[in-house]
């Protein structure tokens, strides 16, 4: 058995009750790492609740650049959505915090490292696969997944030992957020057809609040990372937070749908993560003015299995890894700008423009400029269509 435990502690009430509940039915050190990927928050009551709930030491973590550049990056790159929707809010953040608790596992000295999550769910896969990839010799505790409380059990659990908390039974959400955007289930959603309660927003406006007067956002780009809003350079995850705020409150970003989980189960997920799919919209449009054609429709082929390989946890894996080559090298000329356009609901591009763009005026246009030889199309098009023409000549029946 564990003598020491580092756990990924979010603050929330399974987590809370994990740190005592581990200390008293498992006899091990608790270590708590909570880690800031841009949920927000208090951190240092972050830090007290977990002492409060009986961690021998807790530790912040600051992973806000990191999961940015070397996680949230990457995907968007991939145009990485998935079942081509979801732009993998969760999915993303696990893998960063389990290389920390490998980290922190190290420096404190912990033979196992512990997570809060429910044997139903996508992330303990990702916990779990992420840290066997990262450090096999480490061992793997799932508390919640075999202590078989209900949720109404461990707030009594909570309220018996002490351990400070801030669930109350009014809302029944299972919420993850952090710099990608919020993930929000179960409550009165868990029934597909019920319409998500109106106070399960955060980073999204109702559209009938959204400014009337749309509103045009520049984002820049170099070799595919963006790094500019209306000529101003940020860092990729004080980019990502402040277009999350832009587009948000337009109204922009919601997404309700019901979604194959790695375990089985379909479940319905509702999310807002507008700062995240407008930056995927805006880079996916540069790319049409950038990547030669077959470059792009082979990436577009292999951006579902980038996403779902994310998704089911494999982020630490040979494949990932060489898709992130391929995307890599098709990423060199997507450097330019593209205008956004917001206006209540929306968030669309309404222009692009590539410093080494393949968009050709002069092959383009109808006008005087015209570059194109056109004597080339004739020959081109009855050789395109020949095979076909041959078959209607010598066989028919290609009338229907
Ligand atoms: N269904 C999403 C996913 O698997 C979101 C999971 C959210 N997690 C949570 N604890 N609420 O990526």
């Amino acid at each position: 058995m564990a003598k020491r435990v580092v756990l990924a502690y979010s603050g929330g009430l399974d987590t809370s009750v994990a740190v005592k509940w581990i200390a008293d039915e498992w006899g091990a050190e608790v270590v708590c790492l909570a880690a800031d990927v841009g949920q927000g928050g208090d951190f240092e009551a972050v830090r007290a609740r977990a002492l409060a709930a009986g961690a021998v030491e807790a530790k912040v973590v600051d992973l806000r650049a990191e999961f940015a550049t070397d996680y949230v990056l990457p995907a968007m790159r991939a145009n990485a959505l998935y079942e081509g929707k979801y732009p993998l809010v969760s999915a993303l953040s696990r893998p960063v915090i389990a290389k920390h608790l490998v980290i922190a596992a190290r420096e404190f000295g912990a033979d196992a490292v512990a997570h809060g999550c429910t044997g139903k769910g996508n992330d303990q896969v990702r916990f779990e696969v992420g840290v066997r990839a990262l450090a096999p010799d480490l061992e793997v505790l799932a508390p919640v997944r075999v202590w078989g409380m209900t949720r109404d059990d461990c707030i009594a659990y909570a309220a018996q030992h002490d351990i400070p908390i801030q669930q109350s039974k009014a809302k029944p959400y299972s919420i993850d957020d952090n710099l990608v955007g919020r993930a929000i289930e179960c409550g009165e959603m868990e029934d597909p057809w019920a319409r998500p309660p109106g106070d399960i927003w955060e980073l999204t406006a109702d559209v009938a609040d959204a400014p009337a007067q749309p509103r045009d956002v520049v984002v820049a780009f170099e070799a595919g990372v963006p790094v500019s809003i209306d000529g101003r350079a940020l860092p990729l995850h004080e980019l990502l937070a402040e277009l999350t705020t832009v587009v948000g409150s337009y109204g922009f970003g919601r997404l309700d749908m019901v979604e194959n989980r790695r375990v089985g189960i379909k479940s319905r997920e509702t999310y807002e993560a507008p700062g995240s799919l407008a930056l995927i919209a805006a880079h996916q449009d540069l790319e049409s003015i950038t990547l030669e054609r077959d470059v792009m429709r082979e990436k577009a082929r292999l951006e579902p299995r980038y996403s779902e390989l994310v998704y089911d946890g494999l982020w630490f894996s040979p494949l990932r890894r060489a898709l992130d080559a391929f995307v890599d090298s098709t990423q060199e000329h997507v450097t330019g700008e593209v205008r956004l356009t917001l206006e209540p609901g929306r968030c669309a591009p309404s222009g692009r423009r590539a410093v080494k763009g393949l968009y050709d005026y002069e092959l383009a246009t109808y006008d005087a400029a015209d570059a194109f030889r056109h004597e080339d199309a004739a020959g081109f098009v009855r050789l395109w269509g020949l095979s076909t023409e041959t078959v209607a000549r010598r066989q028919g029946g290609l009338d229907g």
